[in-house]
């Protein structure tokens, strides 16, 4: 058969799904301890809501999306991104007050396939509605960076900065396009567009960057709000002894941000794909679709680039494979007694002879063998070459035991 996954996406199989199984049990229990609830949103949305919500002239929406007609002849898109959606299904909730949710999940964008750049790639995100306070940013911020610290990424970097509110980032804005229409014949007519358009999407231009040198900087034109907000999630970040850098040029590739705006970088990562995740404040995301003022922050997790970070070699899917020489009858009612006291066992369902079963236990790479001999005599358990005999009652603390050793 010569049938492949679709450009930029990938089948993902054991044993390097059980870095994604382990990584994602990870997300739960960091999520779970912070207070955030799951929600689940539709991989489907409207085109709209992200036209909208993220930005006309944003990459990605004009040139990531995956956009069709659906058969009723609406636009609709794959969702290249979280907030958005999270945001609509509160508002359809007729949700009030502070709100929190927990998503992972896949996104799709249509971008040039690389290491750690993904047509369909998975996220792990948060959204915390409705708390304008610098507590709810430095939450988010230490939630992130104690899962990814969790998770076991190399050389992890914190990157923070502000972006300011619509009451003082206007006379920014005017600034960076003053100073860029004077650089204009340095730039891609692309970005020379958008000088215009949308000025600070140059400074988030990854090929027109580097040519600039010294641009404004929002901080010198902070209003006096916004400049105690960024100094409240700093302080914060400090007294949580959280390390960050301030990069005054990080501006993010979405349009909904408004103050706290940042992102975690693998230093660790080889390639140039290193931006583990990022998110930020988006006070006026709600009304941009059409609801009430609904102050929010959040943030999402590249998981492909995760795993890639913490490079670590996937561990086995089960703690022991069952070797039974008894009929095998007897072999599915020991797999289930140990099952159903917490012991992740495999057994060979066919009654295939004692080699082929240690043969597949040695395939599966199992940390334990279990040899199960009959009801009356003790079970032999195999671990690192060592050999011990027990009871079956007695098998699954011992299991849990040398799990966690
Ligand atoms: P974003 O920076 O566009 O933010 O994406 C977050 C993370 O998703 C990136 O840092 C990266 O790790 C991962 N990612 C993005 N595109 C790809 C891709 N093509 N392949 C692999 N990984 C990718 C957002 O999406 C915002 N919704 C985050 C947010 C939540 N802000 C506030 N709340």
């Amino acid at each position: 058969m010569s049938f492949r996954p679709p450009k930029g996406t990938d089948d993902l199989l054991a044993p390097r799904s059980q870095s994604w199984r382990e990584a994602l049990g990870l997300w739960e229990d960091w999520s779970a301890r912070y207070g955030y609830p799951l929600v689940m949103t539709p991989v489907l949305e409207a085109t709209e809501l992200f036209e909208r919500g993220v930005g006309e002239t944003t990459e990605v929406v004009t040139k990531q999306m995956f956009t069709f007609t659906d058969r009723g002849g609406r636009s609709m898109t794959l969702r290249p991104e979280g907030t958005a959606g999270v945001v609509r299904a509160f508002l359809a909730s007729g949700g009030q007050g502070p709100w929190k949710g927990a998503y992972s999940g896949p996104f799709f964008r249509y971008e040039q396939p690389q290491g750690g750049r993904r047509r369909q790639f998975w996220q792990l995100g948060v959204e915390y509605l409705n708390v304008e306070s610098p507590v709810a940013d430095a939450e988010v911020i230490e939630l992130g960076y104690r899962y990814l610290e969790t998770v076991g990424v190399a050389d992890l970097e914190l990157v923070v900065n502000t972006l300011g509110d619509p009451s003082c980032r206007p006379a920014y804005v005017e600034a960076l396009r003053r100073y860029l229409d004077e650089r204009r014949q340095l730039l891609s007519p692309e970005s020379a567009r958008l000088i215009e358009l949308n000025p600070l999407r140059v400074l988030d231009s990854k090929t027109d960057r580097p040519h600039l040198d010294d641009p404004p900087r929002m901080t010198d034109f902070l209003c006096e709000p916004c400049a105690r907000h960024y100094d409240g999630v700093k302080h914060l970040l400090d007294t949580l002894e959280i390390t960050y850098t301030e990069d005054l040029s990080l501006v993010r590739g979405l349009d909904y941000y408004t103050r706290t705006a940042f992102e975690y970088v693998g230093r660790g990562l080889a390639t140039a794909q290193n931006a583990l995740g990022g998110g930020g404040r988006y006070d006026g995301l709600s009304e941009l679709l059409g609801g009430p003022p609904t102050p929010g922050v959040g943030f999402a997790l590249g998981l492909d680039r995760i795993i890639l970070s913490a490079g670590k070699e996937p561990g086995s899917h089960l703690d022991a494979y069952l070797v039974y020489e008894t009929d095998v009858t007897e072999a599915v009612v020991v797999a289930s007694r140990l099952r159903r006291t917490g012991t992740r066992v495999d057994f060979d369902g066919e009654g295939r002879p004692v080699e082929a079963q240690f043969r597949m236990a040695a395939r599966l790479d199992v940390p334990v063998v279990l040899v199960y001999r009959g009801s009356d005599l003790p079970v032999e358990a195999r671990a690192s070459g060592v050999s011990h005999e027990m009871g079956l009652d007695e098998v699954p603390e011992w299991v849990r035991r040398s799990r966690d050793t």
